[in-house]
């Protein structure tokens, strides 16, 4: 497994924060970074009307002939094995097709997990399914019924009688696991364990010292969407309507998985109602591919709310001790991060909390390590920021302390230890603003009316106060990302890539640099994602998709010009002229050094009597700018409110100051930002997935016991950016996807000291840890 982890982290060793060396034939700067057109406009999503309409159909809705519905009985115990089972009652039941378990479930190789060097995987965890009687956690599925409705199927599961022959003994408590806790060699792409500067030497000297433990529960996923699939096998191919952020991969696994050839698997997901690092490859499809395998039928599984909390893994719960060391003016000297986090040896899900504190402030000396728990449970998974959502809790509002225990703005403590270059490897950054964030920030939320001192402001029963806190997160983009670029007749431009739409814009966003790029008005382009039969793209995560797609998008508008250079020949304008000598403009090619030389991209295909031309474009790999740390930064800034007779907090603004590199859309921008941030809400107030430690059973099974913020909790959001590109990135953008999430919770609960003078530490802030 470690070594398994070390190829993992090798590989993406070689593709985290690259981008081509030149963007345009030629070689030449990308002029789109600093003159965009289009890009950075405020356009609505293309699939808006669609989805207003109620037209756009999800994986859920696609219409087949002769459906089964699938039902799942899932299993009451954490570990040992399925004893007796009878299944003749729900066999019996009206409307029921068949009923599968492991005892006439098809043979199926284990999921191969989705792996930064394997972008053709999905999986979430490596264990075997439905193939033998194990029972591996609470909640795995031991049965599926298929029925005529979705009733009947759920009528009949409740007709499967399984007896169960528990292990005497199953790992489900966190402070018993702590003790074997494993220490794995790498987490990501970063070795674990950090000792630089002599830590415990300079913590000791310190003038200042904060040293604390915060922890952060389980949460579980709850996209608008649950979990669906309709699946059908035809002709010896298994055809997927699926609701997935990694559709080549989904496919691949899937290959895998039924012992087919790669082409034999086809994946359509054209919308996605959420994902934020769920929609994976989970147990649901490969059981619904297996349960239509066996009935010979099409197969609709749609999990219910809970289904999807015991088969779909949430963020890891975590302990961190962070300890901070400052001298005399507030400089850290001194920089310990430790932690807890669950990870079951079958998980393939980091959650490197422990990478926040490495690349935020310019600490003298770190001493960095992170621990996981082995139990039986659900695997863990991805979840909008892993990693440095929870951490920038631990280290935000250890940070907060620290500018208490000074006395100083925690503001201008930032700003005296903000980096300013990579303060672990000594990288220089390749743009970082966070400061000019902040600043931002602080204008907007007025933060001049912030009383340093707690309790000082009051309105009533309410004691107001005000907090804030930095959110990072790294830039990624990932190899292999394909798109074809397709001039028709008419010299309109046809995008297509077998990218994901979760919600975030992404053919809106790529449009209009399409657009910019081909130097076409929108309205003669169009953007095709969401399916496996188009190009591959690797997965929405890891908020890497624009900057993949734009940096395939740029390859193959370069081989376009060249293509059409050459099948221009030399009864054109262009006549003579290398690819390196022309750009586009005006729905054609033009020369460079002579505007008025000149040919529409219609008139070429007609010369060549051609109806259209195609080309692919890649993503690549080269080296160049591994040499530079880059990750988007964030200042978040809240203002609440805290009830002094029921300890009830109401918070009465979020503002959010990004550094992101260039935004590309305003309106998507601003959208995935603030929806970030309720998450962040979520966390920082209500959000828990409630484990019955005894029996390793999820009992917040709905979303009346797991509360996410409805429009009531979430108050006025302002989010704004600093809008400096990034020169080596693909448009000068970097990850906006979850950055939002990163620091929200702490500067909620750095405004809950500032309002009450009393400090937090355990998430959720729910009110009981208030009076
Ligand atoms: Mo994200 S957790 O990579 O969807």
């Amino acid at each position: 497994m470690t070594k398994l982890q070390n190829a993992i982290v090798g590989g993406v060793r070689a593709v985290i924060g690259q981008v081509p060396a030149s963007w345009l034939p030629g070689g030449t700067p990308d002029p789109l970074i600093d003159k965009p057109v289009s890009l950075g406009e405020q356009q609505s999503r293309v699939d808006g009307p669609d989805k207003v309409r109620g037209a756009a159909r999800f994986a859920a809705e696609v219409p087949m002939e002769g459906l089964l519905y699938a039902a799942f009985l899932h299993s009451t115990i954490a570990r040992g094995r399925v004893g007796d089972i009878d299944v003749s009652a729900a066999e019996a039941a009206p409307g029921v097709a068949l009923v599968m378990t492991y005892r006439n479930a098809p043979k199926m190789s284990v999921p191969p997990p989705i792996g930064m060097t394997n972008l053709k995987a999905a999986g979430n965890h490596t264990l075997p399914i439905m193939q033998d009687p194990e029972i591996r956690w609470n909640g795995q599925v031991v049965a599926v019924v298929l029925a005529e409705t979705r009733e009947q199927a759920d009528h009949a599961a409740t007709l499967v009688r399984m007896r169960y022959d528990a292990a005497p003994t199953a790992r489900t408590r966190f402070e018993e696991g702590k003790a074997s806790a494993y220490t794995p060699e790498s987490i990501l792409v970063e070795r674990n364990r950090l000792e630089k500067g002599g830590p415990s030497r300079k913590f000791a000297e310190a003038a200042f010292k904060i040293d604390a433990v915060y922890t952060t529960p389980w949460e579980n996923h709850n996209p608008i969407e649950p979990h669906a699939a309709t699946i059908v096998w035809r002709n010896g191919k298994l055809i997927v309507h699926d609701a997935t952020q990694m559709i080549h991969g989904t496919a691949g696994s899937l290959a895998k998985i039924f012992g087919l050839k790669a082409g034999d698997v086809e994946v359509s997901s054209p919308y996605v109602g959420g994902g934020f690092g769920a929609k994976g490859l989970w147990d649901h499809q490969i059981l619904g591919a297996a349960a239509a395998k066996l009935a010979d039928r099409p197969v609709r599984v749609a999990l219910s709310r809970a289904s999807m909390h015991r088969l779909i893994g949430g963020r890891t719960q975590t302990e961190q001790r962070v300890a901070l060391g400052a001298d005399a003016n507030g400089k850290l000297k001194a920089l310990l991060h430790h932690g807890y986090g669950v990870r079951p040896l079958h998980s393939i899900c980091d959650e490197g909390f422990t990478l926040t504190g490495r690349s935020l402030y310019a600490s003298e000396s770190f001493d960095i390590v992170q621990h996981y728990v082995d139990l039986d449970l659900l695997a863990n998974s991805f979840m909008r920021g892993p990693g440095e959502t929870p951490g920038t809790f631990a280290i935000e509002c250890a940070m907060d302390e620290l500018a208490y225990a000074i006395g100083i703005d925690p503001i201008e403590l930032r700003r005296r230890n903000v980096a300013t270059r990579d303060p672990v490897s000594g990288a220089p950054h390749s743009q970082s603003a966070m400061m000019q964030a902040y600043d931002l920030g602080a204008a907007r939320i007025g933060w001049h009316r912030r009383v340093a001192q707690p309790g000082m402001r009051r309105d009533g029963e309410w004691l107001i106060g005000m907090g804030c806190a930095s959110g990072t997160f790294p830039f990624m983009r990932m190899p292999g990302t394909s798109v074809r670029i397709t001039i028709d007749a008419h010299g309109n431009a046809h995008v297509a890539s077998a990218a994901h739409e979760m919600g975030m814009g992404t053919a809106t966003v790529q449009r209009q640099h399409a657009a910019d790029r081909l130097g076409l008005p929108l309205d003669r382009l169009t953007v095709t994602i969401g399916d496996s039969s188009l190009p591959f793209a690797s997965f929405a995560g890891g908020s890497s998709q624009t900057a993949s797609l734009a940096a395939a998008i740029s390859a193959a508008s370069g081989k376009l010009a060249a293509e059409l250079v050459r099948l221009a020949g030399n009864d054109t304008p262009l006549a003579g002229l290398k690819p390196s000598e022309v750009e586009f403009a005006e729905g054609g090619l033009r020369s460079v050094a002579e505007p008025a030389r000149q040919e529409s991209f219609a008139s070429i295909l007609r010369r060549a009597g051609r109806d259209e031309l195609s080309v692919v474009g890649e993503s690549g790999a080269p080296l160049e700018i591994m040499k530079y740390s880059m990750h988007s930064t964030s200042a978040n800034f809240c203002e609440l409110r805290v009830s002094e007779v029921t300890g009830e907090i109401r918070v009465d603004r979020l503002v959010g100051a990004f550094d992101c590199g260039r935004i590309l859309n305003a309106k998507t921008a601003a959208s995935q930002f603030k929806g970030g941030m309720i998450m962040g809400l979520g966390m920082a107030l209500t959000e828990e997935t409630l484990l019955d430690e005894r029996s390793g059973r999820i009992m917040s099974t709905s979303l009346v016991d797991y509360h996410v913020p409805v429009h009531l909790d979430v108050p006025d959001i302002d989010v704004l950016w600093t809008d400096i590109p990034d020169p080596r990135t693909p448009l000068g953008a970097r990850g906006i996807g979850e950055i939002g999430t990163t620091g929200v919770a702490a500067a909620i609960a750095n405004a809950v000291f500032n309002a009450t003078g009393k400090r937090v530490r355990d998430l959720p802030l729910t009110l009981d840890k208030l009076i």
